[in-house]
């Protein structure tokens, strides 16, 4: 079955916005445990617009669930993951303007860089992701640099607004998924996904982890953080193959 793992960027997001110390995303970690979340997702951004260091090293402390860390192939960045050593690195790509992480790594353009990375975490017992389009060259630089698992990118399905868009998206998402099992990656999935469009997506058999942020600590705000996590996780649970 499908597991969720919950980004709470956002919670830090708010705390950043009068640069104090509430709300702590570390309780936020704990309420999403509660909930039964199988992990906890932070992307500790170069410019610390909303994780910073010292959430990343609590967090690694306190979730006793995974701990996945998404970050960009920066050298500080890197050193800081292999000082951590989370559960997981997912790697994404990282522009300073962005609202948030458009699109995905390109691993095949990257790929000396994401080898070194890779090999340099592994050395330090963390499985490593890459956050990709579904797309074959993609996901063949992701097997042949080392990579565990890759995310494959539902932004493009969350934003199509047609049946056929849809469709179309949700078959991509099913050839990368094929692709990526082939070569023996684990397959997961984020970016976009919401309450209302999840159910499809949870139906891609093969598809076993999502990261999701926004739209679980928007509900949060009105239903709690272990409430918000729960109805995810329920959502993800009941769509069947
Ligand atoms: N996966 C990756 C790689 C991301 O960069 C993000 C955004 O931080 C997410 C998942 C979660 O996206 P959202 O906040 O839209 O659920």
């Amino acid at each position: 079955m499908a597991v969720l793992n919950v980004n709470i960027d956002h919670v830090a997001t708010i705390r950043q916005a009068r640069l104090t110390d509430e709300p702590d995303p570390v309780w936020a970690a704990v309420q999403c445990e509660l909930a039964g979340a199988n992990g906890i997702t932070v992307h500790l951004r170069q410019d610390r617009r909303h994780i910073c260091d010292r959430d990343v090293a609590v967090l690694k402390e306190t979730v006793a669930c995974k701990f996945n860390l998404e970050m960009c192939m920066a050298e500080p960045i890197v050193k800081i993951a292999e000082k951590i050593r989370p559960d997981q690195v997912t790697l994404v790509p990282e522009k300073r303007a962005e609202l948030t992480t458009e699109g995905g790594l390109d691993c095949v353009k990257n790929k000396k860089r994401l080898a070194s990375v890779v090999k340099r975490l592994h050395k330090k017992g963390i499985l490593v992701s890459t956050f990709i389009v579904p797309d074959e060259a993609q996901i063949a630089a992701s097997t042949e640099t080392g990579c565990d698992a890759v995310e494959l990118h539902t932004g493009m399905y969350a934003n199509a607004k047609t049946d056929r868009a849809i469709e179309k998206r949700l078959n991509d998402l099913r050839d990368g998924r094929d692709i990526a099992m082939a070569s023996g990656l684990i397959v997961h999935a984020g970016h976009g996904l919401t309450y209302r469009n999840i159910k499809p997506v949870a139906m891609i058999e093969g598809l076993c982890e999502f990261n999701i942020g926004h739209s679980i600590i928007s509900r949060a705000m009105f239903v709690g953080m272990r409430q918000a996590a729960e109805e995810m996780i329920g959502l993800i649970e009941i769509a069947e193959f």
